[in-house]
């Protein structure tokens, strides 16, 4: 038998066997209020979404939840927590398995996708960010195998208590880290463990593909690319294979 999820002190558990999207969810109690640290977690997704429109295949056996964040701050620097979020999943990969963060905020382990991560603001007519749902789905007990993945995919492996658990404690450091230190010390971290400066990719703009060379992000969380006309800087975007 497994026992229920422990969370960082201060932090609440929503845990549902089965819902539409946990984004909607926690979305819905942000909205009514609900302090950050809120976690709703669903054994199942039936409407589970991806970015860009995409759904996020969701049966029983993987991680699925959404965290409820009031980063008190201007909506151009919400995206900084998909930053923040990206980092606290690398940070509960098992030792030994190699870990590779892609802009914006994918984690690939094994050089397959483990996880998405699914961020959505509510912003007030100040400019300020009211709150940010952090949504995370971590594969743990399979990969899923679809047809229009770009990239193999990878699996954690153990409990979804457990990976559930790690992750809610290293995201609650992770926002620490960006509340004390700022953004450009999650820039480091992550800058660190994504490919190499360099490195060929090719970018999708909507119809375009761009083709340059990695040269990291900004201190906006903008992707630089370096093409043959010049740096070019991406706010969004979807970084395709090749080498980063
Ligand atoms: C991606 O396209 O890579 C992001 C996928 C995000 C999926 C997670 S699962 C928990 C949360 N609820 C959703 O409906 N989506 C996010």
């Amino acid at each position: 038998m497994s026992t229920a999820p422990v969370l960082p002190d201060g932090w609440r558990l929503v845990a549902l066997s089965s819902v539409g999207s946990t984004n909607d969810e926690a979305a819905r109690l942000a909205e009514a209020g609900a302090a950050e640290g809120t976690v709703v977690w669903a054994r199942e997704q039936t409407g589970g979404r991806g970015r860009r429109g995409r759904s996020w295949a969701s049966p029983v056996g993987n991680l699925y939840s959404s965290t409820v964040l009031r980063p008190h701050c201007a909506a151009a620097r919400a995206a900084e927590l998909g930053f923040v979020a990206a980092l606290a999943v690398a940070d509960i990969v098992p030792e030994g398995r190699a870990t590779r963060l892609k802009w914006p905020n994918d984690v690939l382990v094994d050089g397959g996708k483990v996880a998405g991560i699914l961020l959505e603001s509510a912003v007030g007519q100040s400019g300020e960010v009211q709150h940010v749902v952090a949504g995370i789905g971590v594969n743990v007990g399979f990969a899923p195998d679809l047809p229009d993945m770009r990239y193999p995919g990878a699996a954690l492996g153990g409990t979804v208590e457990t990976a559930l658990e790690k992750l809610a404690a290293a995201l609650a450091q992770r926002l620490a880290q960006w509340r004390r230190d700022g953004f450009a010390v999650v820039r480091g971290d992550w800058l660190a463990k994504a490919g190499p400066l360099g490195a060929e990719v090719d970018v999708k703009l909507g119809d375009e593909l761009v083709r340059g060379r990695f040269g990291g992000v900004d201190g906006e969380g903008a992707l630089l690319l370096e093409t043959a006309s010049g740096r070019r800087r991406i706010v969004s975007g979807e970084l395709l294979g090749r080498a980063a």
